[in-house]
């Protein structure tokens, strides 16, 4: 009998001792072969932290090269090497070297959305679930943050001391979540909590009750005595929330779609795993640089 995909995926991880790692934002039944399912910084601390050679990265770009930088002797595996994520392109290594020039003063904080380039240009990394506290922990006044304008946003109300310099990017699929939308759900569903992702718009997170990463949205559903949740943040998430609080309601935005996110299929899986390709490659000196600020950034755990 022919043996089903996830069949054949699993005997490739045993053969190649290989461990599957997934985004919060993957397709259903992605989530469901991989070993751990997380945000970017789980996803990161995992890597360092796994004793398998292989890791398959089921995500977008900048995250399979966060765990390579991080393992440079393991083999790191996107199984769509076209799974890139458009707002770390935003950002390029030459336009942050003039801004460094202009502000000698500032520090830069990467958002871990960002080119192994850029990276191997910033101070200190940063993700979603901890860019507050990164801004915060800088002993310079000044801080150049790229490349989420929402997100360095956010942070900066937060941290008013800090005088922060914005890059111009943003991730489409948060910051064209429209308030008219969000209103008509939270009409639909008066009892509702409404979670938002900090790359949404500033007018987006006033209507919130909590603006969390991905897994911070996790952790916040599972212990609120809240039912009813109104998620705002890439539509992926809410698979995980439903299977894991099997009790509770999820309403997703029905825009919020990263279609780089879906790139990732099991037919990709399964041939990836077998002939482990393709490969996350990146220059030596580029990720010994890019290492110091993300190894920084995990080191503030
Ligand atoms: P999280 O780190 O919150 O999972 O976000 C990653 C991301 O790409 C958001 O769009
Ligand atoms: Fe990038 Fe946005 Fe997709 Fe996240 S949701 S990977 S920030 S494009």
């Amino acid at each position: 009998m022919q043996k089903s995909l996830q069949q054949q995926i699993h005997k490739w991880k045993k053969t190649h001792n290989a461990i599957i790692l997934a985004h919060n934002y993957q397709n259903p039944e992605i989530q469901d072969i991989a070993d751990f399912v997380g945000d970017s910084l789980d996803l990161s601390l995992k890597a360092t932290k796994t004793d398998a050679k292989i890791i398959v990265f089921c995500g977008v770009d900048f995250m399979a090269e966060s765990a390579k930088i991080l393992n440079p002797e393991k083999t790191v595996i996107l199984p769509d090497k076209t799974a890139n994520c458009p707002m770390a392109e935003m950002v390029d290594a030459e336009s942050l070297g003039w801004l460094k020039k202009e502000h000698p003063d500032a520090e830069v904080v990467a958002y871990i959305n960002t080119t192994a380039d850029v990276k191997a240009l910033a101070d200190i990394c940063c993700t979603s679930a901890n860019g507050v506290k990164i801004v915060k922990s800088r002993t310079a006044k000044k801080i150049i943050f790229v490349p989420d304008r929402n997100l360095g946003l956010y942070i900066q109300k937060q941290v008013p001391e800090k005088e922060m310099i914005l890059w111009p990017g943003v991730c489409r699929t948060h910051h064209d979540i429209k308030k008219d939308d969000v209103l008509l759900l939270k009409q639909k569903h008066p009892d509702a909590e409404f979670l938002a992702h900090p790359e949404c718009q500033p007018e987006i997170i006033k209507l919130a009750d909590y603006v969390f990463s991905t897994n911070g949205m996790v952790d916040h559903v599972k212990t609120s005595p809240k039912k009813e949740f109104i998620i705002g943040t890439e539509k992926g998430l809410c698979y995980r929330l439903e299977k894991e609080n099997p009790g509770k309601k999820f309403y997703p935005i029905p825009s919020a779609v990263c279609p780089n996110m879906k790139k990732i299929t099991l037919e990709k899986v399964l041939k990836s795993i077998e002939t482990l390709e393709p490969k996350i490659q990146l220059s030596e000196a580029i990720m010994q640089k890019a290492r110091v600020p993300l190894q920084r950034m995990i080191d503030m755990r």
